[in-house]
């Protein structure tokens, strides 16, 4: 396959030259996520987790401030804010793209019980931007920053501007699941702000503006050379392997069309609506499942692979049981955590498997 033989080629480079942590593949790569995003910076790092981190602390979120975030993303976008030491202010989503719910985030703030609020962070969730154009309003009107959390959503984008691009910082993941992924763990931040640029390059690098000289507490948080060296030959296929993710969930969406299982308000299965202002990239094609774990099941015995993201939203999370909130709480994440289910999503995915998965699904409601 061609591309191994030229990811290979790229870790011997940097066997061959040594440079192992940082050095000019992290650079190349920076330059060019900057390029692909739109961003004025861009900062390699460790993993997805760590650049929200980093996001957070450059957006300026302090001890004791509080975040706001959605209910139901991956864990990191919750630990991010509490490793920041702030405190997650959890608020529901909405019910058509699962995605933070910014008029309940904008009520929230019109309350005593948001004070405190230094940012807001919305997950692109699935590879679908939430809404920026309420929430770059929003930050504006109370003064918050809005941080992305794109780790799902490398290429993806909001009226034409890249995800990355659209609010104070952003964090990608490219864990080997997503999208553009490394051979291990590796992230990256985008900044639309050159002093948060290099802000967020001391912190991943130990508070360290020179060696040996600490300003803050940083962490080592840096990006290996080879994890670089890999991303940027894959960075080369990135549009074609998105536009191929687009075009299998169109085929998906005709199929599921066709099959009846969606007719009628009580059907078994449900999709996620798509905003007109986003360009989505597919990270994960999700439905809404009646009976979604026998479904699951169901397809798992006919060899069709699914996933739940996510079953538990975070505010039910028992590390989360300090903030006091309970089921009934956030009732649409809640509901979306019971019923929804992500099916065979890969750029090599080939029409006759969305087909067959299709009329699994069919097999089991009929
Ligand atoms: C929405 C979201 N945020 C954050 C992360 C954390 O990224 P990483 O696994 O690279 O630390 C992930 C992926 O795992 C994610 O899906």
């Amino acid at each position: 396959m061609v591309i191994r033989e030229e990811v290979l080629a790229a870790i011997a480079r940097v066997c061959d030259s040594q440079g192992f942590i940082l050095g000019p593949e992290v650079e190349g790569l920076e330059h060019e996520i900057a390029a692909l995003t739109g961003a004025v910076a861009a900062v390699g790092c460790a993993s997805g987790t760590e650049a929200l981190w980093l996001a957070l602390v450059a957006a300026g979120v302090k001890p004791g401030d509080a975040v706001i975030t959605t209910a139901f993303s991956f864990f990191a976008s919750a630990s991010a804010i509490v490793r920041a030491g702030a405190t997650p202010v959890f608020v529901d989503v909405d019910a058509g793209t699962l995605n933070l719910d910014a008029a309940l985030v904008e009520r929230r703030l019109q309350t005593t019980s948001a004070r405190g609020v230094r940012a807001i962070l919305p997950v692109h969730l699935y590879g679908q931007c939430a809404d920026m154009d309420a929430f770059d309003r929003i930050g504006q009107q109370f003064g918050v920053a809005i941080v992305e959390d794109a780790a799902q959503a490398i290429g993806a984008a909001w009226n034409g501007r890249g995800a990355g691009s659209l609010g104070s910082t952003a964090a990608f993941s490219f864990y080997p699941t997503k999208n553009l992924s490394a051979y291990g763990d590796a992230g990256i931040v985008t900044t639309m702000h050159p002093e948060m640029g290099e802000h967020m390059r001391q912190l991943r690098n130990h508070g360290s503006p020179r060696r040996y000289y600490h300003h803050e507490f940083g962490w080592n948080g840096r990006m290996d050379g080879i994890q670089a060296a890999v991303l940027r030959v894959k960075l080369q296929r990135i549009a074609e392997w998105n536009r191929l993710r687009q075009q299998h969930a169109a085929t998906y969406d005709r199929l599921f069309a066709e099959s009846g299982l969606m007719s009628n308000a009580n059907a078994p299965v449900g999709l996620l609506a798509r905003s007109p202002q986003a360009t989505h990239v597919f990270h994960q094609y999700v439905i809404r499942a009646q009976r979604r774990d026998e479904l699951r099941q169901f397809l798992a015995e006919r060899k069709i692979g699914s996933e739940v993201y996510y079953p538990l939203p975070l505010h039910l999370q028992p590390v989360f049981a300090y903030l006091e909130l309970r089921e009934g709480d956030l009732p649409v994440a809640e509901q979306a955590a019971r019923d929804v289910l992500a099916l065979p999503m890969f750029p090599e995915l080939r029409d006759e498997e969305i087909r067959r998965v299709v009329d699994g699904v069919a097999s089991f409601y009929s």
